[in-house]
């Protein structure tokens, strides 16, 4: 028994030998073949790669020195995400260290990031005047814009983070589509059946009713309201506190009429419409415009009831 299971493990040993040494021929013809040349092409490629990692490298450098030498920096840490790079379609944080200037906002210090650090770094903005919209964030846990978030008011770290409950496309970057076919669905214009008989009378709003819509006016479509809202998160068909607001915006507008008016509550009432939302105010928090949104969605409610009532 003991000699079998010796000859077995000879065996074995012998066999196991025999695959090493063929191993190790093989890896030798592998060491013999020579590597084929990168083409032209493929030089070229990975030159342009060197150069501008160097350039990147040296970049970095410069903003490391220049924030060194800063007296006071701030500590931004950035969610990062790239779906089209290798290495980047896990999200993640970069950390920045921004020299701090007196009225610098959170959009002052990603762009210096980002022009300094890392052109790749990726979100929206325009106007800068908290007027366009587009830099609508996640700071320190709370929807904000960029452009009108002081720095000096937040605490470090400084947390930037894409709009919560939207597909992020790339770094701060989401995709607004569901948002805006919301806001489409409310019919966001101006339509009226009751034009003034001559063409050229001008066709006057009291200052009542001016008052009334005014706050609702000031919308600059940026869906911060929207993110913040636990109801548009978890039902993607509900109209959600902007469009609501729209709607306000509209049906509240004298000039447009009463068909008009009845068309646009038809609208809301519908079965993710203004019923949908359970005042909890998370919307009017945030709105960098102030806009008074659970207010003008109670006030949608109890015209809805009036409509109702008028057809019973
Ligand atoms: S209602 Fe306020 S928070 Fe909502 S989209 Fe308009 S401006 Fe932004
Ligand atoms: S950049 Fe336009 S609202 Fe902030």
């Amino acid at each position: 028994m003991s000699t079998d299971a010796t000859e077995t493990t000879d065996a074995e040993t012998a066999a196991e030998t025999e695959t090493e040494t063929d191993a190790t021929a093989d890896s030798e013809v592998a060491t013999d073949a020579k590597p084929e040349a990168p083409s032209p092409g493929e030089q070229r490629r990975q030159a342009k790669q060197e150069r501008a990692a160097d350039r990147e490298a040296a970049a970095d450098r410069e903003a490391e020195d220049i924030a060194a030498s800063a007296d006071n920096t701030v500590h931004l840490r950035v969610f990062r995400y790239d779906p089209d790079v290798e290495g980047k379609t896990e999200p993640y944080f970069d950390d920045f260290h921004v020299p701090f200037t007196k009225g610098m906002t959170v959009l002052d210090a990603l762009i210096w990031a980002r022009d300094n650090y890392d052109p790749s770094l990726t979100f929206r903005h325009s106007c800068r005047q908290a007027i366009c919209g587009s830099d609508a964030l996640f700071v320190n846990g709370r929807q904000r814009l960029a452009c009108k978030t002081q720095i000096s008011d937040m605490s470090e770290p400084v947390m930037v983070e894409p709009l919560p409950h939207s597909e992020v496309e790339k770094d701060l970057v989401v995709d607004m589509e569901h948002f805006y076919d919301q806001m489409e669905a409310v019919e966001p214009y101006f339509q009226t059946n009751e034009l003034p008989e001559d063409e050229l009378e001008e066709q006057r709003q009291s200052r009542e009713n001016r008052e009334t819509i005014k706050m609702s006016t000031r919308c600059i479509w940026c869906s911060a309201c929207m993110s913040s809202c636990n109801i548009a998160a978890g039902n993607n068909e509900y109209l959600g506190p902007a469009a609501l607001n729209k709607a306000y915006r509209f049906a509240m507008d004298e000039r447009e009429g009463e068909d008009m008016k009845q068309h646009r509550l038809e609208i809301i009432e519908e079965e993710n419409g203004v019923w949908r939302c359970q005042t909890q105010f998370s919307c009017t928090e945030v709105c960098p415009k102030d806009i008074p949104l659970t207010e003008h969605i109670q006030a949608l409610k109890r015209e809805a009831v009036k409509h109702n009532l008028k057809f019973w």
